[in-house]
């Protein structure tokens, strides 16, 4: 396992087994349905209920011109992984650098996601990679509400047809969108919710963008990425 230059989660310093976690089971959390918005109209909305595998959903995002992301990006970045995964992370939306290569997570926070993948003994192939949005949004800005609402039947498809054992929101931006919440990252980490009508477990943490800028939170990742392990069937 190869150290990352600045944050390494493969040998992460001594982590005190997490305190008991209360496990929060939500009955059901419900995907989120947006706020109004006034840009993407209902009907540019992708439909997608169809769509039965990944191919035809990754066609579909190539083609989508539901929000003003289509006019600024240069390629979707529908996600990568297996056609079922037991692992799923949801990370923001696709940078600079994805954007160019049309894959999720080829910078500086994908070398750190993949060293956090290896510390659980997954190889990056083996797990499904998504992002909340599937375009680029100019100069990196936080995704807006209703680019958020416009992609959302996509991400939703993607985790219907992925059937994940496990869920894990990688930053504030997914785990608010995945939560319908606004609550700050902090609170809403070191907790299982339950996803969806199949409940799947789902676990938050940390951006591995913020963690290349915050590495003294590593300690709290791999406690939340122990904590998403622990949900998979024994
Ligand atoms: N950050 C994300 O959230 N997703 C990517 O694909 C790349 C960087």
């Amino acid at each position: 396992v190869v150290d990352p230059p600045e944050v390494s989660l493969s040998a992460p310093a001594p982590v005190q087994s997490p305190p008991p976690q209360p496990e929060i089971t939500k009955a059901e959390v419900q995907p989120v349905p947006g706020a109004p918005s006034e840009t993407v109209a209902d009907s540019a909305i992708p439909d997608v209920a169809v769509i039965q595998t990944l191919a035809l959903l990754r066609r579909e995002v190539e083609q989508c011109t539901a929000c003003k992301l289509a006019e600024s990006r240069t390629r979707t970045v529908f996600g990568s992984g297996p056609e079922q995964s037991d692992w799923l992370f949801v990370g923001e939306a696709p940078g600079q650098q994805e954007d160019r290569q049309g894959k999720p997570f080829v910078g500086r926070p994908g070398s750190l996601l993949t060293q956090m993948l290896l510390a659980l003994g997954q190889q990056r192939e083996q797990v499904f990679i998504a992002n909340a949005l599937k375009c680029r949004p100019p100069g990196n800005r936080d995704p807006l509400p209703e680019e958020l609402r416009a992609c959302e039947p996509f991400l939703l498809k993607q985790i219907e047809l992925v059937k994940p054992e496990v869920m894990v929101a990688l930053g504030r931006i997914s785990a608010q969108a995945l939560l319908n919440s606004d609550q700050s990252l902090a609170k809403l980490r070191g907790q299982v919710y339950r996803y969806g009508p199949d409940n799947i477990p789902l676990i938050v943490t940390y951006h591995p963008a913020y963690l290349l800028r915050n590495p003294a939170d590593k300690g709290k990742v791999w406690e939340d990425l122990l904590l998403a392990n622990r949900q998979l069937p024994g």
